[in-house]
């Protein structure tokens, strides 16, 4: 503890060895420039060569490939939205002949057709590559026992995670999300050092070590990487306090490849070091398109710099972040923690709101746990919003009240709306084993 804070000093991990680096990431800022603008000149080619949406998109924009000559050219062409690959279902984003193309992922959507993304042999390597590359920065290094919690299937996250962590030599133990007793007995059976998975899901494992009495602090974990889903600095803190291992952010979407994108170095954790050889990011005004100055907040968008089987020009992610200069890994730039997508704001009589600035309040309110849900419901002709967020075992029933009163103070004071908050008890609120829906929206619809 620091005496004048009172709180614990951040806690940071150890660097890699420079040795282990990939050359990428030692590369400095204007070789890299070159190597992007070569490799986005190639990717625009091949998309507007192979793909016949990315035709008629720059067609309709007037410009074509060769009117790239320097990275800013890229603003003069069009963006690629969720919708653009929804139209395409299945196969029509493909560049490459679906003979050429080794594997499938889909994301469940939920509406609708799926988004399909693929992937050529290439691409695959160049995935585990680069997810290797993810794990040493997150501190896991060839030898490690790795648990990999993300689950398994169509979605990106367990693959993506297994085939990284055997590229840089770990011991891959492939759970997938669930089981939560019997991935408590696995972590206390193999010793594994690193674990994979989303913060939410962390939390429920954590409950389950304290439930089987046994303490989660004295688990062979030492580094977890988190991603998949929004989590807040608080969020970092509490899983660090409870579990005494270093917890980093690992970030990246199916359309862009999957989880390995960007991911946070455990030596600094001051946000996500985006593999920029691989992947040109933008952020731009999600309202007019224009492209914003490094350090302004807005939507994150990305150009794949070398995918074969499926390249995106200038997709929407509907992430909201800043672009900020690297740090561990000078030469390319990061992006802050993600504070919450275009789509989960919620608009509440006119002031909006993500579900990361009530996860922040929550967190430092003593007797509150991090399970949280928030519930839009209709009263009148107007929206309201509940949290209901379950007491600590420990918290003495008195303590609820005034909690429930910090929270919705607490939220009006930085966000300036009011809603409501009801403190419910340990253990009744749904848990997570994959992605975390916070919100339940039980709106009337008119
Ligand atoms: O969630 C890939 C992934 C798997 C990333 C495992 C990290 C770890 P999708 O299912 O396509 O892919 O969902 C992508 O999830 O656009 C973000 O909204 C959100 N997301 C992913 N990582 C983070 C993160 C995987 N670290 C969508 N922080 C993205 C906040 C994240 N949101």
């Amino acid at each position: 503890m620091t005496a004048a804070t009172g709180r614990t000093a951040r806690r940071v991990g150890t660097a890699p060895d420079p040795a282990l680096l990939d050359p990428a990431e030692r590369i400095g800022v204007d070789e890299l420039r070159a190597l992007q603008l070569e490799r986005l000149r190639w990717t625009l080619r091949h998309a507007y060569e192979n793909v016949p949406h990315y035709r008629a998109a720059f067609d309709a924009a007037g410009v074509h490939p060769d009117d790239c000559r320097s990275l800013a050219d890229l603003a003069r062409f069009p963006t690629t939205s969720k919708a653009d690959l929804r139209e395409n279902y299945p196969f029509g984003m493909f560049a490459v002949p679906r003979e050429q193309v080794r594997r499938l992922h889909a994301s469940s959507g939920t509406t609708g057709r799926p988004t399909v993304v693929g992937y050529t042999e290439r691409d695959l390597r160049t995935w585990a590559m680069v997810m290797a590359r993810s794990i040493r920065a997150a501190g896991g290094r060839a030898g490690d026992v790795l648990h990999n919690a993300y689950g398994y299937g169509l979605f990106t996250g367990g693959l993506g995670a297994h085939y990284g962590a055997e590229e840089l030599g770990c011991t891959v133990v492939p759970v997938s999300g669930g089981m939560t007793p019997r991935q408590v007995q696995l972590i206390t059976d193999f010793r594994p050092r690193v674990f994979m998975g989303t913060p939410s899901y962390v939390l429920a494992l954590v409950d389950e070590f304290e439930r089987q009495g046994l303490d989660p602090r004295a688990s062979s974990l030492e580094i977890g990487i988190f991603g998949a889903e929004p989590w807040t600095e608080q969020m970092r803190q509490e899983i660090e306090d409870r579990l005494d291992l270093d917890a980093v952010d690992i970030y990246g979407l199916s359309e862009v490849m999957g989880p390995g994108v960007a991911q946070e170095c455990v030596e600094t954790k001051d946000g996500l070091h985006v593999w920029e050889d691989l992947f040109l990011p933008e952020v731009i005004d999600p309202l007019t398109g224009e492209v914003l100055p490094e350090g302004e907040q807005g939507e994150l968008v990305f150009t794949s710099l070398t995918k074969e089987a499926m390249p995106v020009v200038r997709y929407r992610t509907r992430d909201l972040t800043r672009l900020l200069p690297g740090t561990a890994r000078p030469g390319m730039r990061r992006m802050e923690k993600i504070t919450g997508r275009t789509d989960d704001m919620i608009i509440l009589r006119g002031v909006n709101l993500f579900p990361t600035q009530v996860e922040e309040v929550v967190l430092r309110t003593p007797g509150l746990s991090p399970h949280f849900r928030l519930v839009l419901t209709t009263r009148g002709r107007l929206d309201h919003l509940t949290v209901e967020v379950e007491a600590r075992p420990d918290c003495p029933p008195e303590r609820r009240g005034p909690a429930a009163a910090e929270v919705a103070q607490g939220v009006q004071d930085t966000v300036g709306t009011s809603l409501d908050v009801v403190v419910v008890d340990p253990e009744t609120l749904p848990r997570s084993v994959g992605k975390l829906q916070r919100l339940s929206d039980r709106r009337e619809r008119t």
